[in-house]
């Protein structure tokens, strides 16, 4: 079925100049895996029964940057500003998403196809709606089915922890989960089964995805078949980046 376009040409030729300027902000400042960590945590607090939070620029509040969980993004939403100076057009909801998008790609990552036109709210969620890392596999169901999302976008999306790494002062947690935080790959799954090393972090949450039986499944696979893994992830990242928004 043909859809309607949700934004004019001029928008998307402002969207086109704020990927380029992107590109050459995260590639510059290294700083893919806050870029990444910001769009998931601007998404992440949709409730597909209520349908509020979700992709919409509201982490740029202070009320919601300031929520525990967030620590650390203000330094991403100060960035993202840079490339907003220089393309007012484009949205913050649509600008947030595009530097996650953007952030895999340019660490080798799949490349995921970007649909423009979230409008902006300014109507945070209150604290709570995201993960909490030092809780189990129940936990990680709660939080994702109440985006709508189910437990395969769990386990994919789990390994955008192939990039980054946790600091101290921002969630108490400390490290990278792989060697090469700055590259996309499914290296986040073979470290997780290779078990506990001293210098890579593992968190709760990522443990609970061996011990539950269903995540373990995607697990085994994804750490054996890198294009299984950037297949769900490219499917499961554009799902994230749309809860809310339809844009057809
Ligand atoms: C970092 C928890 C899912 C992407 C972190 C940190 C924690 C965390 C505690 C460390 C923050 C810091 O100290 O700077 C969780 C939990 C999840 C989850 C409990 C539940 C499954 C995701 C998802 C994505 C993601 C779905 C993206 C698709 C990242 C990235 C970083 C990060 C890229 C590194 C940020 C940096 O290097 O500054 N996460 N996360 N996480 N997370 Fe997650």
């Amino acid at each position: 079925m043909a859809s309607l376009p949700v934004v004019d040409a001029e928008y998307r030729k402002a969207i086109e100049k704020a990927r380029r300027d992107l590109r050459a902000l995260i590639s510059s400042k290294n700083c893919a895996p806050i870029m990444l960590r910001l769009a998931w945590h601007d998404a992440g607090t949709y409730d597909v029964n209520t349908k509020t939070g979700g992709p919409n620029g509201s982490i740029r509040n202070e009320e919601e940057y300031k929520h525990g969980s967030n620590n650390g993004l203000k330094i991403s939403i100060d960035l993202c500003e840079e490339v907003k100076k220089k393309n007012p057009k484009i949205t913050y909801a649509d600008l947030y998403q595009l530097a996650g998008v953007v952030a895999v790609e340019v660490t080798g990552g799949p490349t995921i196809e970007f649909c423009p036109g979230r409008k902006d709210s300014l109507v945070s969620p209150r604290e709570g709606r995201l993960p909490d890392a030092k809780q189990g596999a129940q936990h990680l169901r709660d939080i994702f089915y109440r985006m709508g999302l189910s437990d395969k976008d769990i386990v994919a999306l789990s390994g955008g922890h192939t990039l980054g790494r946790a600091h101290p002062e921002r969630s108490g947690f400390e490290g990278a989960w792989t060697k090469e935080p700055l590259k996309f790959d499914n290296s986040y799954f073979m470290e997780l089964l290779e078990g506990e090393k001293e210098v890579l972090l593992k968190l709760p949450t990522d443990k609970a995805l061996l011990e539950d039986p269903e995540f373990r499944g995607y697990v085994d696979l994804y750490a054996k078949d890198e294009d299984a893994f950037f297949k769900d992830y490219t499917v499961s990242h554009k799902k994230l980046s749309e809860l809310g928004f339809n844009p057809s």
